[in-house]
């Protein structure tokens, strides 16, 4: 602001009356830290004071300069640089990140809460899995994509409510149930000592091979590959029970409602290790029906139509969208079907400023259709729905295969993490150090899994490499860790010798005094002035890559200062506290945003 103030004064010194817009001034971080802390061209003012920026910024650094104000002000052609004050601006960078009364890693760390999004509501919708199978790699990105994104949400003020539905009907569902009707002879996931969702998962795919046995046979025999499979016996045998679920027959309730309770249940573990909750469930089961009202409401105001089969439809060839089938000929709800329910009633029992679905890009046609229908059907919230889409995540080919063969699953990927990690932990005979080789082994195959999975925007596809991602050098999680850990073991090592933190007021702010803030601790401080922002980049965008990027240029910068700066046994006391509360800072920072992706803290690994 005092930059503003330096210009207006060059107006009033050539007589010009207009004011300045002080928005016009726009500080940026200069390519090279040689030439200042901070850079602020000076085109936008050209016009009004009818000189060169570069007349301008010399001016305005002539001004400035006379202020003594400790910083120091330079023109460089059409910019004015800025170096900052190092000593006091650390000072009150290290203020605001040791605030005081706050503990380590609790929720109420109130540096890098930007107040981006105040009170606005957010509702995330994530996860949603289908009941016929258990959760699989690509549910992980989606998992901790939706759990970080809602963590950086409410990070920046918004109100946030996690929710996901449980899509426990239609045929998908019934595939399994027909298996295990037929062949389970009353096997449980106790009596069979497998993962409830698993041993649901184990039907789907004995469903699966034997009608590829019925299709083969029927091809053999000369019918068409189509026909061959929606005629197959199996096929007609799963559409029938699908219809007896609708009408409520009883048998069928019964067998459903166990099967759905043997993978939720399942699936509720997974989300409990992975460190992924919700404030709601939706079930699709219970919410079908309302959609169906929505589309027949659409009908009687003549926005759909029926066909001629008496399936309804509507026309979107106006908005490029084709023509969508909204309910089946037999009167039979589709998955489009569904999500106008849900929606409606969602907006109905917590009406949300934003409702964010993170669901897989192969659905983008799925939520444009949905959205440009809510608003046709007169929902005024319709155009607050957003999509947020991610890639698809695959395996670097022959690197594991799931126990059922086709997809990788997402329970077995974690425990082979964990067994590489713990492997590593022997190898370089740790087991004693980390204290429980086996909890900690777990932490870093999360911390690998979730760094791995949200360093790539959410659009983009991607391999997941498990052997890189678990490298504790390079850009990784567990470097992250280790730095924490790093970090940790420093700060344990000073309370038990000289304890220079313990007798410094970390209120009072920081030891350093100007001058003694060498390049690699002035780098560390700008990052910790940066996480607000950074923080609130990421929310803006729905992207936590902006906050794993952040992790990583963090840890670089502390590595460095690590390296060059003796902390413990620096050349005198003073900065040895001012280094190790540099040090305490940068963990409290590390912790907190490690936090908001997902990844474990450790204090030994
Ligand atoms: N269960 C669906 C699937 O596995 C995803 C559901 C996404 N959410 C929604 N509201 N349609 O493909």
């Amino acid at each position: 602001m005092r930059v503003a103030g330096a210009i207006s004064a060059l107006a009033q010194e050539a007589g010009i009356t207009a004011a300045i817009n002080p928005n016009d001034v726009n500080a940026e971080i200069p390519p090279n830290p040689q030439m200042g802390d901070i850079g602020i061209p000076m085109f936008a003012f050209a016009k009004l004071l009818r000189r060169s920026p570069g007349q301008i910024a010399a001016a305005a650094a002539a001004i400035l300069a006379k202020e003594n104000s400790g910083e120091t002000f330079e023109a460089e052609g059409p910019y004015l640089n800025i170096r900052l004050n190092r000593g006091e601006t650390a000072a009150a960078v290290l203020a605001e990140a040791l605030k005081p009364g706050i503990q380590d890693g609790d929720g109420d760390f109130p540096f890098g809460r930007p107040a981006s999004l105040n009170d606005k509501k957010v509702m995330v919708e994530f996860s949603s899995p289908n009941t016929n199978k258990p959760l699989h790699l690509g549910h992980l990105r989606n998992d901790v994509l939706g759990e970080s994104v809602s963590r950086i949400l409410a990070a920046c003020g918004a109100k946030v409510r996690k929710t996901c539905i449980i899509n426990d009907r239609g045929i998908h569902i019934c595939k399994s149930m027909l298996s295990y009707k037929e062949h389970g002879q009353g096997q449980t996931p106790q009596s069979e000592g497998v993962k409830s969702d698993h041993f649901v998962g184990r039907w789907y795919v004995r469903f699966s091979k034997d009608l590829k046995e019925e299709v083969a046979q029927r091809v053999a025999g000369g019918i068409p590959e189509p026909a061959a499979e929606a005629e197959a016996p199996l096929m007609i045998r799963a559409q029938e029970l699908l219809r007896k679920w609708e009408a409520g027959d009883g048998e069928t309730t019964e067998l459903w409602q166990k099967m759905t309770d043997w993978a939720v249940t399942g699936m509720k573990e997974t989300y409990t290790r992975t460190g992924v909750s919700f404030d709601h469930y939706d079930f699709e089961s219970q919410t079908w029906l309302l959609g169906k009202d929505e589309v027949l409401k659409g009908l009687e105001k003549g926005l759909f139509f029926r066909q001629p089969d008496g399936a309804v439809a509507v026309d979107l060839s106006a908005e490029k969208l084709d023509k969508k089938i909204l309910l089946r000929s037999d009167g039979t709800s589709i998955y489009i079907t569904q999500d106008f329910g849900t929606a409606v009633k969602r907006h109905e029992n917590w009406p949300f400023d934003q409702l964010v679905y993170v669901v897989g890009s192969e659905q983008q046609y799925h939520f444009k259709v949905l959205f440009t229908l809510l608003d046709k059907l007169g929902y005024a919230w319709a155009k607050n729905l957003y999509h947020l889409s991610y890639g698809m995540v695959n395996l670097p080919e022959g690197k594991m295969k799931s126990r059922e063969g086709t997809v990788v699953d997402a329970d077995d990927l974690i425990d082979s993490l964990r067994d590489m990690a713990l492997e590593e932990i022997r190898e370089k005979e740790r087991e004693e150090e980390v204290g429980n080789p086996g909890e900690v082994a777990e932490k870093i195959a999360l911390g690998a899994l979730h760094y791995y999975l949200l360093q790539v925007s959410p659009a983009k596809d991607m391999l997941f490499d498990p052997k890189e991602s678990l490298s504790f050098t390079g850009n990784t999680g567990p470097y992250l860790q280790y730095m924490g850990a790093r970090i940790s073991s420093m700060l344990r090592k000073d309370a038990a010798g000289e304890n220079l933190q313990g007798q410094a007021q970390i209120a009072s702010a920081s030891a350093y005094t100007p001058g003694a803030v060498s390049d690699p601790e002035w780098e560390l401080v700008k990052m910790l002035a940066a996480y607000p922002a950074a923080v609130a980049e990421a929310a803006a965008k729905l992207d936590p890559s902006h906050l794993t990027a952040y992790l990583y240029d963090l840890s670089r910068a502390f590595s460095r200062f690590y390296h060059d700066c003796p902390i413990l046994n620096a050349e005198t006391k003073e900065l040895s506290r001012a280094r190790l509360q540099l040090s305490r800072a940068v963990m409290r920072v590390l912790k907190d945003a490690l936090n908001l992706v997902c990844i474990p803290f450790l204090e030994v690994m």
